[in-house]
């Protein structure tokens, strides 16, 4: 493919290539020396609906790394309809030229909607509830070092899952790296035809994680909630929250991972996500730039026979 938009357009072997890229790009960014000239000439464009911290800085550290020109632009989403303005976002910035144009929105489906519209390559940073296929690779990357495989590992992703796009993608993805998953979440919180997913669905959170090798969390995301729905923090903690003694249901030796932002006393405790022994969440912010390196190079790489 031409663009990156969903975990599933990635089959087994395509996996394994990008992950493999993607561990030597770590090491690598753990050297002095960070810069490679892979896409020297090309141009990336961050186009960013919605805010990040973590997807953003990675891909333009990602791109930076590889010798690319990179453009970052943050839209304010309150100024833009939906539709309409962003294809023609999508004309205006494919006017100048980019060779890849890294898309964040609200919206379900939008990134698959610009790349119809543009020349150039288009990779989803996250689309709505949808997926975020690049933290999808980053977790998978995560796993395969601490674990040194994916394939047989049984992963727990836990809580909000009906609004979650890092949930959809990592469902997709361990699947095609033959990973066993499981969903576990509050009935309101599991989407209905989420057992047709490819994951085992659990409504309790130690039943769900017994025995697992990963526990990722999932941010309980209010900013996508209506008011009648929306749990207090600490009834949430109480059922949903991953303390240690929850987490003592794991496998022995299960690592903890969480996307970020982490709502701390929600979903997950200090006390877990500090602990360098048990949780892979500042491993996963590292392995995010190697993997987006891995993305741009390799779709650019694609492009090498373009005029
Ligand atoms: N995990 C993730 O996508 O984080 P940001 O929203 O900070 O990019």
């Amino acid at each position: 493919h031409r663009h990156f938009i969903s975990a599933a357009d990635l089959n087994a072997v395509q996996a394994a290539e990008l992950l493999e890229l993607a561990d030597g790009f770590v090491d690598l960014n753990r050297q002095t020396s960070k810069k490679l000239d892979l896409l020297k000439g090309r141009t990336v464009m961050n186009l960013f609906f919605e805010a990040s911290t973590r997807t953003q800085s990675s891909f333009e550290l990602a791109g930076k790394r590889l010798g690319a020109d990179v453009v970052n632009m943050s839209p304010r989403s309150s100024s833009m309809s939906k539709g309409e303005t962003l294809i023609d976002t999508a004309v205006t910035l494919n006017a100048m030229q980019p060779d890849l144009l890294v898309v964040r929105h609200a919206s379900s489906g939008a990134a698959s909607l610009l790349s119809q519209k543009v020349g150039c390559s288009v990779i989803n940073a996250g689309d709505g509830q949808h997926e975020h296929p690049t933290q999808a690779l980053l977790d998978a990357l995560s796993m395969r070092r601490a674990f040194g495989r994916v394939s047989g590992l049984t992963v727990a992703i836990c809580g909000d899952v009906m609004h979650s796009r890092v949930a959809r993608s990592n469902v997709s993805l361990l699947n095609t790296l033959g990973a066993t998953v499981r969903l576990v979440g509050p009935p309101t919180l599991i989407p209905a035809g989420a057992d047709r997913w490819g994951a085992e669905i659990h409504h309790d959170l130690r039943s769900g994680i017994a025995g697992v090798d990963v526990v990722m969390m999932l941010r309980l995301q209010l900013e996508r909630m209506q008011g009648a729905l929306v749990p207090s923090a600490r009834e949430y903690f109480r059922f949903w929250g991953l303390d240690r003694e929850k987490l003592a249901a794991a496998a022995p030796g299960a690592k903890v991972m969480h996307p970020g932002p982490m709502n701390r006393g929600v979903e997950i405790d200090s006390d877990v996500a500090d602990d360098p022994n048990i949780s892979l969440i500042q491993n996963q912010v590292e392995m995010g730039v190697a993997a987006r390196m891995a993305v741009l190079a390799s779709l650019a790489a694609r492009l090498e026979n373009r005029p």
